[in-house]
C-alpha cells in the first residue's frame, strides 16, 4: 500500500535528489520557487560537508540571496560562464514535459537560464502534473507597464478568457518584476505550443511563462517514488529513480 506523503515532504524529497546530482567543479543554473530554495539548502550542506567547489547563477534575487546566505558561490547572471546544467521548479507540467512557470514572477530570467543550459532539469511534486497546460494556472506575461492595457486586449484576441493585472497584495499596487515590469495573468482554456511565441510577438511583452520543449528532464516526487521523465526519440521515457522506502 502507498502511504500518504504531504506535498511539503515530497518537495523535500525531490530537492534532495537534485542536490545529490551536483558534482565538484560544476557551474549550475538555479531557478526560483520553494522547491528550488529547499534544494539550495541541501546543495549548500553537501558543499560544506564534502568541500565541493561549485558556482551558481540564479534566476532571481530571492534565489541569489538564498544561495549566497547558504554559503554558495553566486556569480552574476551577466557572467558568460558556461553552465554545466540548470534546475528549476514549475507550476504545471503536461505529459509532453511542457511547463507553465512564473508564480513568483521570475519567468523571464528563468527562461534565459533554461536557454543557456543544454540540460534543464525540472523538479516538482506530483500536484504539478496536469493533463493539459492551463488546467489550473493562468499564463504569466511580463509586460512593460506602458503596454499593460493594450497587451491585455491582445491576449483576449489570442483566446484568453480572463486577463488580470497581478497585484502586490501587501502594497495594493501592481506587482513589479525585478525589471520593474508588470505581470498579466492570462487564463486560456486551450494552450497550443505556438501560443508561447504568439504572446512574445506582442509589442511590450518581455516573455511569458509557457515553456514548450525546454525541459530535458522532469523529476517528479510522488507518494509512490521519485520518477525521472525524459524525451527520447519523440517518446516520453519514465523511470523510477527512488523508491518510497528510501525517502
Ligand atoms: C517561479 O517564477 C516559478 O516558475 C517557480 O519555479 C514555480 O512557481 C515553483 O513552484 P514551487 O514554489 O512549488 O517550487
Amino acid at each position: 500500500m502507498i502511504k500518504k506523503v504531504a506535498m511539503a515532504d515530497l518537495k523535500q524529497v525531490v530537492a534532495e535528489v537534485i542536490a545529490r546530482r551536483v558534482q565538484d567543479g560544476e557551474t549550475i543554473g538555479i531557478g526560483s520557487g520553494s522547491t528550488v530554495w529547499l534544494a539550495i539548502e541541501k546543495i549548500a550542506q553537501r558543499v560544506a560537508k564534502e568541500n565541493l567547489k561549485i558556482s551558481c547563477l540564479a534566476a532571481s534575487h530571492a534565489s541569489a540571496f538564498a544561495a549566497e546566505r547558504a554559503g554558495l558561490n553566486v556569480l552574476p547572471l551577466i557572467s558568460e560562464r558556461k553552465l554545466d546544467w540548470a534546475f528549476d521548479g514549475a507550476d504545471e507540467v503536461d505529459p509532453q514535459l511542457n511547463l507553465i512557470k512564473g508564480a513568483w514572477g521570475a519567468m523571464l530570467k528563468e527562461k534565459i537560464l533554461a536557454q543557456r543550459s543544454e540540460k534543464f532539469v525540472v523538479i516538482v511534486s506530483e500536484d504539478k502534473l496536469v493533463k493539459r497546460l492551463g488546467k489550473k494556472f493562468a499564463v504569466p506575461v511580463e509586460v512593460v507597464p506602458e503596454a499593460a492595457f493594450i497587451v491585455q486586449e491582445e491576449l483576449a484576441k489570442l483566446g484568453a478568457v480572463d486577463v488580470r493585472l497581478r497585484k502586490d497584495e501587501k502594497k495594493g499596487s501592481p506587482f513589479n518584476t525585478e525589471h520593474n515590469n508588470f505581470v498579466l495573468d492570462a487564463k486560456f482554456k486551450n494552450i497550443e505550443p505556438s501560443l508561447e511565441a504568439q504572446i512574445n510577438a506582442l509589442p511590450g511583452v518581455l516573455d511569458n511563462g509557457i515553456f514548450i520543449n525546454r525541459a530535458s528532464e522532469v523529476l517528479i516526487a510522488k507518494a509512490s517514488g521519485v520518477y525521472s521523465l525524459r524525451r527520447c526519440a519523440g517518446q516520453i521515457k519514465e523511470e523510477l529513480i527512488l523508491s518510497p522506502d528510501k525517502f
